[in-house]
């Protein structure tokens, strides 16, 4: 299916396109790859993660936590819960009632108190994050806090149902004593069910005061308890990536100051964990998304910690006063912004400072007493303007007074080009920022004709983060964007380019990472889930083959003496690897036809075996889905000549080409 609009072709290439397809003949390149060093290092960095709560990703996704508002403390407290039996929350009914106890003083300020008439009848339900993901066999913990109050309640007696109403597991626990008191118990459904509902039923008559109910698979990432869901962190693990940047985007910012994202409210014991409403929740008319919130059992410590287990750096990013410019924009005085300065220097502390500092000591208390080792710091999120500059000046200050040695990401607001980017930018180096981060969110078009887009950058200013990029079938926050091959293979084309001036560009990362099926705001989004399994994209791929493809030096690339970025449809960057002793050149073709390359290498010596990873598919519109990944990549070998060889690449086609 041809759809893509090759809007920067010349006469003369469409002509020998034409000619070829007629004659029947394959197309053919000519290609120079010089291994002479080019003296440019391919940073560890350069293909990492952009992690935010959006889409699902953390509550109801990443975090496995499978009872949404366990803690009763959403706005509705009741959301996500359903009594039966009971129409109205008036005492006066013949099953029981719930009731809400607030105290303001404290984080977990709700808990729930439950008066029971008539112990056949009350039902207390939990609908889970759009359904309970159940997996036949494996083991569950179950765990709730209680305070008997008063009466004969004896028993809180638990199941889980399927969509038909039909019990798959059943637990009483027996209540005793007085106080609050923790009760645990282990599920093993006998079924596989995507979308079940938890029951809580009482034997007795009386009054208890329940709090945390929780439901948490005992099978998480590397087991641990509570923890994160095992199959969505093995993608991130398969992508091997540079560098983890949390806890978003614009949740970062939040849509006023008092809802942006407080790293310190994130850490310590999980129960007292303040809830905040997520950014999410109401962000788009098309897609509200009333039961969003964040327990923040995906906090801070936890984001350390994921990023240590995936081998990358974390990145962490602050609100540095100004909430999401798109919301309100509420803005922090500059007199008022010390306590936004302190956070900063507060967490560098919390990740690297050991245990006999304030902040490394909770480190330590929450059981890693080893430094995180943190290197970079990201000030804002998105901002744009004056008011951002300002604010950036006084954080960098205090940051690299106190740390000179944090690598300071800056922001050059949300498009990649315009008004708000050339101030942005222009001001950001005067300053010598460091790091300035860009986002672009367009066309499949804009990424293959942009291929070239940092070969004109200044090399000595500021290094590039390309932060958030992703290629938009539909249009940017259009609901109906698909994660479809022309998508992917856009993006591929572009990122040979930021390949090829890795001088410049240091850190990359496509966004969003993560959307449930049932519960997405935002589309398009490189790990789809549902509340059972999760595939990944041919956005995905691509990315996975970039990164695990990455190297250590660049080398030179050319066809005619000049870098392919998008003539005749073709794009490639190429990189030795030191530590693998392997050249790697990446080619994508963007053509509808294929292509015949020879490739000329000067100053390589390789083996006979080429090894050539593809990833294609017939249908620009193609996709992946829960039921089968079609596009992914498979890898096959040639043997080659000593020397010049040849290789065929398909039409529409990222191909990884690898050389001992
Ligand atoms: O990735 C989705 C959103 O896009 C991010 O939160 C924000 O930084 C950007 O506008």
């Amino acid at each position: 299916m041809k759809t893509k609009t090759k809007i920067f072709v010349t006469a003369f290439s469409l002509s020998i396109a034409f000619l070829s397809a007629q004659n029947g003949k394959v197309k053919k390149h000519v290609l120079d790859l010089d291994g002479t060093s080019t003296n440019i290092k391919i940073q560890p960095t350069m293909y990492g993660i952009f992690f935010e709560d959006i889409n699902f990703a953390a509550d109801g996704g990443l975090y496995a936590e499978l009872i949404k508002n366990r803690s009763f403390e959403f706005d509705e407290p009741l959301t996500g819960w359903k009594q039966s039996n009971t129409k109205t929350l008036s005492p006066n009914l013949d099953s029981g009632f719930l009731t809400i106890i607030t105290d303001k003083s404290k984080t977990n300020k709700n808990f729930a108190r439950i008066t029971v008439w008539n112990d056949e009848n009350y039902v207390l339900e939990n609908e889970g994050f759009r359904g309970i993901g159940l997996h036949q066999g494996e083991k569950y913990d179950f765990s709730f806090n209680l305070e008997n109050v008063s009466g004969n309640i004896s028993a809180v007696n638990t199941k889980l149902i399927d969509e038909n109403g039909m019990v798959i597991f059943s637990v009483s626990s027996i209540i005793k004593g007085a106080g609050w008191q923790k009760y645990s118990t282990v599920f093993i459904p006998s079924k596989t069910i995507e979308k079940a509902k938890l029951q809580i039923t009482f034997t007795g008559k009386g009054v208890v005061n329940m709090d945390m109910i929780s439901l948490f698979p005992q099978n998480t990432w590397k087991r641990r308890k509570s923890g994160l869901r095992k199959d969505l962190v093995q993608k991130l693990y398969d992508l091997q990536p540079g560098f983890l940047r949390f806890p978003g985007g614009c949740i970062v910012e939040g849509r006023t100051l008092a809802e942006r994202y407080q790293w310190k409210k994130t850490i310590g014991k999980v129960e007292d964990r303040e809830n905040l409403i997520n950014k999410w929740n109401n962000g788009f008319a098309h897609r509200l998304t009333p039961d969003y919130w964040q327990s923040f059992g995906l906090g801070f410590f936890e984001y350390f910690q994921l990023a240590e287990d995936l081998g990358a750096e974390p990145l962490p990013v602050l609100s540095c006063g100004m909430a999401c410019q798109f919301n309100t924009a509420e803005l922090v005085k500059m007199e008022d912004l010390d306590p936004y300065i302190q956070d900063a220097l507060d967490l560098i502390e919390f990740a690297n400072g050991d245990s006999n500092t304030k902040w490394g000591k909770i480190r330590t208390e929450m059981g890693h007493s080893k430094p995180f080792n943190m290197k970079f710091i990201g000030v804002g999120n998105e901002q744009w303007g004056a008011d951002y500059i300002e604010r950036y000046k006084v954080f960098e200050k205090a940051i690299h007074t106190k740390y000179p040695d944090i690598k300071i990401i800056s922001g050059s607001g949300p498009s990649p080009d315009g008004e708000f980017f050339d101030y942005g930018w222009k001001e950001l180096k005067k300053l010598n920022a460091q790091v300035v981060d860009e986002h672009y969110y367009n066309f499949p078009e804009w990424f293959m004709k942009n291929a070239g887009r940092y070969d004109e950058y200044n090399r000595s200013g500021p290094k590039v983060f390309a932060g958030e990029y992703a290629a938009q079938s539909v249009g940017v926050v259009k609901p109906d964007n698909k994660n479809n091959w022309l998508t992917a293979l856009s993006e591929a084309a572009f990122m040979t380019g930021l390949e090829r001036n890795a001088d410049v560009v240091t850190m990359t990362s496509y966004a969003p990472l993560f959307a449930h099926a049932d519960g997405w705001q935002w589309t398009p989004d490189l790990i789809w889930f549902n509340n059972l399994s999760s595939y990944a994209t041919p956005n995905y791929y691509v990315q996975k083959l970039f990164s695990n493809n990455k190297g250590t030096d660049l080398i030179k690339i050319s066809e005619n003496r000049k870098p392919l970025k998008g003539e005749n449809y073709l794009y490639a960057s190429a990189v030795h690897d030191l530590e693998k002793n392997e050249t790697i050149i990446k080619i994508v073709n963007t053509d509808d036809e294929k292509i015949s390359l020879e490739i000329n290498p000067k100053n390589i010596k390789h083996a006979s075996k080429l090894t050539k990873i593809l990833l294609t598919s017939s249908g620009l519109s193609d996709e992946n889905n829960f039921q089968t990944e079609t596009i992914t990549p498979k890898e096959e070998t040639q043997t080659i000549k000593k020397g010049k060889f040849s290789v065929e690449i398909s039409a529409n086609c990222l191909v990884i080409l690898k050389l001992k």
